[in-house]
């Protein structure tokens, strides 16, 4: 298969050569990429708009956030995706990612967009460049450059954009610039269903250069959003149908843009939107900066009216917004003085967070993933969970329990305060039996009572994340902080008391085999074991067969291997805690349960190479030999092998060696195999898939994480390299035609070896691969890991490494580590010296502050 695709490649090349000086190709040339890393500037360089998928960055990182695509689509809003969305965005649209922010220029007849789309005139050069919390899209035609930096800044609620027009031509250019913003009625989901009354409801009102959202604010909203440029305008346009010019145009063909004349019409009702037009004159070599700002504010109950009517004011209304917040949002960005410093602070802002981690390896590729993309990842999975992307469409999902829980893995060195905050709040959504609400909404911080609960792996990824936290800070503390359970809102209540009912949950809640009972799902939410389900529109997580009801919503039969293997690999992070409180008798109990289980496991769900997955409601093994389809899963045996289950008896190599066996493609390993080709009722969503799609034998990235730090924690840091490299983006970049989404971040899937588009990316940004590559990267195959009591290191790299070095600031000192692998092992750490004194061990102590020189020498 891939072969055919390199020759169409090369012919696809051909014919776009002339408009796409970055896919020309000389004879015999394969290029499959569609932009370079830059290092230095942090940045994915995209240098042809005509990527295979939109290839998105995310601006902001606190309260307002937007998607952009490379041609400039996407969106905005203000901390939750679906209650507070600012912008409108069509989702499944024909031709993909219309709509965003875009800039028209009509230079004489000739109308172009920087970013190419939507108009799509071939550009003379185009470029856009993805970083840290901004992109620039650059794009020139007919000897006009126009250079558009979209950002968020620190600290505040809005979008800069800063146009920078420039006459590259010998003669004077007079020409024309449109900017358009389409407005989101405010809540995303009633926004795009419920038109009878949406079509009714928009307002308007228009100062200066500044038009302003107010749909609604009048009776019981106290927000609003403004769009402004730093300078007059020669008109406007607020209705979207009459910058269009009639109903039958859309975004590549806007009436208005082509006649060169704003209507400047006042929308009521129907679609608000915010177009300024201006007129441009340029000498040769001139240029022109606009600032523009898309921004949101929130006003008191008690000042959301101005008392007077400023007399430019273009308003239907009897009443003023008042306007204070967006003028003072307004003059904060309106020189490009302050844009630079802005942009500075942003830069600063991630240069510091950037340099807690970083490395120097003999592959740029594992630096570049490790030092910029693979932590800027985390954090906007750490902000978003899953609930906004171009392939989640933030209407549909909170913040996950479990995966919230798993993104502070990858994400607590960063901000821990920001952290803990998370953890506090998650854990207030948790029940006072152990057991949680599977998503919360970010604005209201309330269990999502339509998902429910019931998902057997939840409070496990508690305890990890709690752990992890304190094993990065050494503030235990947390344990102390008051947090209340949802169904006792005002009881006191202690966060150690939650890692108690977490751990216990999984203890009073086992099956026939004392295994944890599987209940909705586990980490993989299409084994639905309780599900039966044959009735379409059905959903498989949330749907429990009546049969049973009586059972409590589920099955008591059916269990999961892989909830027992968790539990066993997050056990005992519970009782390092407890026995770092003096809590010894508790620290035993627990433990005495995770012996239990490991014994559990092996007596009844290892199947002699590896570990099956589960035992469906009929009590019937599932990933089993016995089985037909689906023999092997990966996610139970990477947290069992580093559980040492069965360790002694060699289960942990022949587990390995079978998933290298079964699982392993040229891709990456896939989720089970051999896919399952039939619907099989008693296991659920997971057979209605195609096979190698998402949980039917794709290559789910997020639990080969898992593999990647079982093989190295055996000690295969070869193994655990290899599988590192199929999937990390930057090794994918060669393949990007194939790979199909962006480079320089992971995706939740990949097409795996039973699926036609094998080595497909799908899902790009919001998963929970972020988090655990980071973890599999940096804290099992480069070694370095916070613990309770120090800093171990303990790396397991290709042999053929002779070593790295590595800086870590870890609880307000700075550790330069060498590591020396002379001998060229895998792993082993023969010696280990701080400041010059050998420690025993592979655990450096916490240093009161300072820089210190750490070399450990391999052998
Ligand atoms: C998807 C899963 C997802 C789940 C919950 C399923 O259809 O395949 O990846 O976690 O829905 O939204
Ligand atoms: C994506 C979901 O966000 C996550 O919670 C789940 O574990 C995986 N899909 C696997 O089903």
């Amino acid at each position: 298969m891939i072969p055919i695709v390199i020759s169409f490649k090369i012919w696809y090349n051909k014919t776009n050569a002339v408009h796409n000086p970055a896919l020309t190709l000389f004879k015999g040339e394969i290029s499959m990429k569609f932009g370079y890393f830059d290092d230095a500037r942090k940045e994915y360089v995209i240098n042809s708009p005509k990527t295979p998928y939109p290839w998105i960055n995310y601006l902001g990182n606190q309260g307002f956030f937007s998607l952009i695509s490379n041609t400039a689509g996407g969106y905005c809003f203000y901390k939750d995706a679906r209650l507070r969305r600012i912008t409108r965005y069509r989702y499944n649209n024909v031709p993909i990612d219309m709509g965003g922010r875009y800039f028209y220029i009509n230079d004489n007849g000739t109308i172009w967009n920087p970013g190419w789309s939507p108009v799509k005139t071939e550009l003379d050069s185009y470029e856009c460049r993805h970083g840290m919390g901004y992109t620039v899209i650059t794009g020139k035609k007919n000897g006009l450059k126009a250079e558009v930096t979209f950002f968020v800044p620190q600290n505040y609620d809005g979008e800069v954009q800063q146009v920078v027009l420039t006459n590259e031509s010998n003669e004077a250019k007079s020409f024309s610039i449109f900017s358009i913003a389409e407005w989101c009625l405010w809540d995303a989901q009633d926004d795009c269903t419920n038109f009878q009354r949406n079509f009714s409801t928009g307002r308007v009102e228009i100062e200066g250069s500044t038009i302003y959202h107010v749909t609604e604010y009048r009776d019981r909203r106290n927000h609003y959003a403004f769009y402004t440029v730093n300078d007059t305008i020669d008109g406007y346009d607020t209705d979207r149908d009459s910058f269009l010019g009639t109903i039958y145009n859309g975004w590549d063909n806007p009436e208005t843009v082509k006649a060169d004349k704003p209507s400047n019409s006042f929308a009521d009702g129907w679609s608000p939107v915010a177009s300024h037009y201006k007129k441009v004159t340029l000498a040769p070599g001139e240029s022109k900066t606009l600032i523009y700002i898309l921004g949101y504010a929130e006003n008191p109950q008690d000042k959301k009216f101005a008392s007077e009517k400023p007399a430019n004011l273009l308003t239907r209304e009897t009443w003023v917004l008042n306007k204070e917040k967006a003028y003072a949002m307004i003059e904060k960005y309106n020189t490009p003085e302050k844009v630079a410093a802005g942009l500075e602070e942003l830069r600063n802002t991630w240069d510091s967070l950037l340099s807690i981690f970083n490395v120097h390896t003999p592959d740029d590729k594992v630096d570049r993933m490790v030092n910029i993309w693979n932590q800027y990842q985390c954090m906007v999975t750490f902000n978003l969970s899953r609930s906004a992307s171009y392939f989640e469409s933030g209407i549909g999902r909170g913040m996950g329990f479990r995966d919230s829980n798993q993104d502070i893995l990858g994400f607590v060195h960063q901000i821990p305060e920001r952290a803990r905050e998370r953890l506090i709040d998650i854990a207030s959504t948790q029940l006072s039996d152990g057991g949680c609400y599977h998503q919360y909404q970010p604005l209201t911080k309330k269990g999502n009572a339509d998902i429910g609960g019931d998902f057997s792996d939840d409070p496990l990824w508690m305890i990890l994340s709690v752990a992890s936290y304190i094993k990065e800070t050494g503030d235990w503390g947390i344990l102390d902080a008051d947090v209340p359970f949802d169904d006792d809102p005002n009881g006191k209540h202690t966060m150690l008391e939650h890692l108690d009912v977490s751990f216990y949950h999984i203890v009073n809640n086992l099956g026939p085999h004392g295994l944890p009972l599987a209940m909705r799902a586990d980490w993989n939410d299409c084994i639905n074991l309780s599900c039966f389900s044959d009735t379409p529109g059905e959903s498989f997580q949330t749907y429990t067969n009546p049969k049973f009801a009586a059972e409590g919503g589920y099955s008591k039969i059916a269990e999961s291997a892989f909830v027992a293997a968790l539990f066993t690999y997050t056990g005992p992070a519970y009782v390092g805690i407890l026995k770092h409180i003096g809590k010894a008798a508790e620290a035993d109990k627990a433990q005495a349960e995770i012996d239990k289980m490991k014994k559990n496991v092996m007596d009844s769900a290892f199947d002699g190479d590896w570990f099956i997955r589960a035992y469906d409601a009929n009590g019937e093994k599932m990933g089993s030999k016995e089985c037909e389809e689906g023999k092997i899963f990966i996610e139970p045996q990477g947290f069992a092998v580093m559980s040492e289950i069965g360790k002694d008896q060699g289960a942990d190599i022949k587990t390995l060696n079978s998933i290298d066996k079964y699982l392993n493609c040229e891709f990456g390993l896939v989720l089970n195999n051999p896919a399952f080709t039939k619907y099989y009722i008693q296991y659920g969503e997971i057979s209605t898939y195609p096979g190698g799609y998402k949980e039917n034998a794709g290559i789910f990235t997020h639990n080969n994480a898992w593999i990647i730090c079982a093989e190295a924690y055996a000690g295969r840091g070869d193994k655990a390299f290899e599988y590192y490299s199929k999937i990390a983006p930057a090794f994918t970049e060669e393949t990007s035609d194939i790979h199909k989404t962006e480079p320089y971040v992971y995706g939740q899937m990949i097409g795996g070896k039973d699926a036609k588009n094998f080595g497909q990316g799908k899902n790009s940004w919001l998963t929970g691969t972020a988090a655990w590559n980071m973890v599999a990267i940096s804290q099992y195959i480069l070694g370095v890991k916070p613990d309770f009591d120090g800093l171990s290191i303990d790396p397991s790299i290709p042999a053929a490494w002779d070593g790295f070095t590595a800086v870590r600031k870890f609880r307000g000192a700075t550790y330069n580590i060498t590591i020396k692998n002379p001998n060229h092992v895998n792993k082993g750490v023969k010696s280990l010296t701080l400041d010059g004194k050998a420690i025993e061990g592979c655990v450096v102590p916490v240093c009161d502050g300072g820089v210190h020189e750490v070399e450990v020498v391999l052998g």
